[in-house]
Formats: C-alpha cells, structure tokens, sequence
C-alpha cells in the first residue's frame, strides 16, 4: 500500500472522511500526539487499527468526538457530576474520561471490557476530520506498538508506511504526550494515565482526586490493571534506558561514572539532560531535554527516537519532579526504563 502524507487542507480533510467512512485507516494530528483513526463504529475498521500497529487486542482504544453530544451514544448513563465538571473545565483538550458503554460500541473498541474511553481533542484538524466522517473515530497513538508516540507527521511515517493509505501532517503536537486518562465510573476521579491535564488541576476542578499507584511503578507478577495500557512497556527505545535521580550535581557526576563505563565496555551510551546541565557532560554524547518538565513532555518522544536513530544501546537519562505535568513525563520516562531508576545523594 502507497502511504501518501498531505499537509492539514480542506480537501485533504474530505478526503480523509470518506476513507474512514469506507473503512480505512487515517493518521491524523491532535494537540496530545499523532492518532491513527478508524471508525469507531465499525468493529473490521478498528481490527486494521490492531493489526497496522501489531497491537495486542486486549488494549482498548480511545474513541474520539468532536462534540459532547456525540458523548450520549456511546456511554450507558448520565455522566456524574464530576464528570460534567470535568468536560467543562478540559474539553476540548488532552483528557480521555472511562465512562460505562453503551452497546453501539464495538467490542474491538473496548476489547470487551464494559467501560468506553472517550476524548473530544482541541487540535482543528482532528475534529474536522471527525465532523468529515460523521463518526466518532477510534484512534490510539500512530506509532507501531512498542515505539514512542509519534509527535510529528514524519514519526508516523516512519512507523506506518506501506501499512495505511494516508496521513494527515499538522505539523508537531503541542502536548507531545499522550492525553490524561480519567476514571469517572466511581466517586473521586481515579487517573489511570497522568498526562496534561495534571492531578493538581483534576482535584481543583472536582474537590478531590486518586492516583492510580500503578502509575509510578511496574506491574506484579499477575496483577491485573485497571487499565490494560499499564500491562505493556510503552515507549520503549532500542538502548537499554536508566533514570538517575537526586541532587542536581550527585546526578551528573553518576552519570558521566555510568556513561564512562558504559564506553568502556565497548558500548554507545548517551545522555538525556535539561538544557541547562548539559554543560556538566562536558564531551559525552547528550540530548537536550528542553528546560522543564512542559518542554520535556513536548520533546521525550521525539529524543527516545533520536537516541535510537543513533544507534545509541545505554540511555542515562536526568529526572524532573513530579509535581504537575512533571508526574506525566516520569511516568512515560519510567516505564521506557522498565522503572530502572538509581537515586544518588
Ligand atoms: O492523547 C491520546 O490519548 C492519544 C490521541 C491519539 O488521542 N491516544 C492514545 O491512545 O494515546 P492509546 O491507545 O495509545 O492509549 C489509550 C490508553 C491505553 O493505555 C488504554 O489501555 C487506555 O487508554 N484505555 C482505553 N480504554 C480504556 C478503558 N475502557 N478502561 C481503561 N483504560 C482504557
Ligand atoms: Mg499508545
């Protein structure tokens, strides 16, 4: 299959419609990261989801809206009040709320759980492309599975061509992670997948919030997640990756120690830092992360790929703090290192 990749135009939206209404699959820009669309309502349009990805198909897919009465078919009941709180402070925008379904959605879109994610994006494009196909469009993250999500047009390409007939290019993805999962089946909101709308802004929109603790470490031996995405080592590069974590100088000199070892046992190692410590590695290999933890969400992808571009097989890579967006790159940081974290003092 020819992949063709057009710029964000009106004709390239109507053509893009009409292939998701026939049944194929499009990639597409939202504000979060690229999204590889199917209709949602079409169980063998989402199958080709599963397999352009080689996606295990008991990790459901987010549906996509391009406006909250489009919420009503697909979900089972009245959204609760924190919900409705919720959808007016952040949609449109990088939230997916897990609603009980109704039974117009597909199995293949649920993966035959009894819940349904649902996201109304911010970026033109994406609800223009929705509002074209007159579906919601079930769409996770264009990258094949395993790979870093892809935050520009020619992430996806680089991971879908030959495997699907088009993609939509609008430029890079303003968030560069993917969106934050939300819970709202029970009481207090429970994040399933920190993201940019952080736990911070959740708890002062509803008065109260849960962190799934599954977020920050690796699953056990037979625990079964309330979110089957927490099952797989996401955003993994080709190089073995370690966080190193402390005191801002005791995390440089460890670093330049396990880089130093690193080369002297024959391998490539490189370094992922803020912009501003960069200097402390002086001619070691490193990458810039950008200067805080809102430019690292927007750039940890597209380095991860960088750092496998380079053949690079030892990742030491600097951490930020937790606090807002910084909980959301640690925890896609994290589970890229299988939670190989070292702490220094
Ligand atoms: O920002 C985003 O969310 C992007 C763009 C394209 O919208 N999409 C995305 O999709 O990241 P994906 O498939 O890569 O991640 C969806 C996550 C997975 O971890 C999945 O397990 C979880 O949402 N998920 C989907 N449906 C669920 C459900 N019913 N219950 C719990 N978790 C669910
Ligand atoms: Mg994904």
């Amino acid at each position: 299959m020819q992949t063709e990749l057009l710029p964000v135009s009106r004709p390239a939206i109507d053509r893009a419609g009409q292939l998701i209404r026939q049944g194929a699959l499009v990639a597409f820009p939202t504000e979060t990261v690229y999204g590889l669309g199917a209709n949602a309502l079409d169980a063998d349009a989402v199958r080709r989801i599963f397999e352009a990805k080689g996606r295990p198909g008991d990790n459901p897919l987010i549906a996509h809206i391009s406006a909250v009465e489009q919420l009503a078919s697909l979900i089972d009941c009245e959204p609760s009040l924190a919900a409705r709180a919720l959808m007016d402070a952040c949609w449109p925008g990088p939230m997916t709320l897990i609603f009980p379904r109704s039974r117009a959605v597909p199995d293949a879109v649920t993966a035959g759980l009894d819940t349904v994610a649902v996201r109304l994006p911010a970026h033109p494009a994406a609800r223009a492309l929705i509002d074209a196909a007159q579906r919601p469009i079930a769409a996770p993250s264009a990258n094949r599975s395993g790979r870093p999500s892809p935050t520009t047009a020619r992430h996806v390409l680089e991971d879908m061509d030959g495997r699907i007939p088009l993609i939509l290019d609008g430029g890079p993805c303003e968030v560069g992670l993917e969106s934050t999962v939300i819970d709202v089946t029970g009481g207090v909101p429970r994040v399933l997948r920190p993201g940019g709308v952080t736990p911070e802004r959740i708890a002062a929109i509803c008065g109260g919030v849960q962190v799934d603790d599954a977020v920050m470490r690796p699953l056990k031996e037979g625990e079964r997640p309330r979110s089957p995405g927490m099952k797989y080592r996401h955003y993994a590069p080709a190089g073995a990756l370690t966080i190193v974590k402390g005191e801002e100088r005791a995390v440089a000199s460890a670093i330049c120690r396990l880089y130093d070892e690193a080369l002297g046992q024959g391998k490539r190692p490189l370094i992922l830092a803020l912009n501003t410590h960069l200097p402390a590695y002086g001619a070691r290999r490193a990458l810039s992360l950008g200067s805080d933890a809102g430019e690292m969400a927007h750039e940890i992808f597209a380095r991860l790929r960088d750092a496998d571009a380079l053949g690079a097989d030892a990742l030491f890579s600097e951490a930020v703090g937790t606090e807002g967006v910084g909980l959301a790159v640690m925890n896609r940081l994290g589970r890229a290192a299988a939670f190989h974290i070292v702490e220094v003092k």
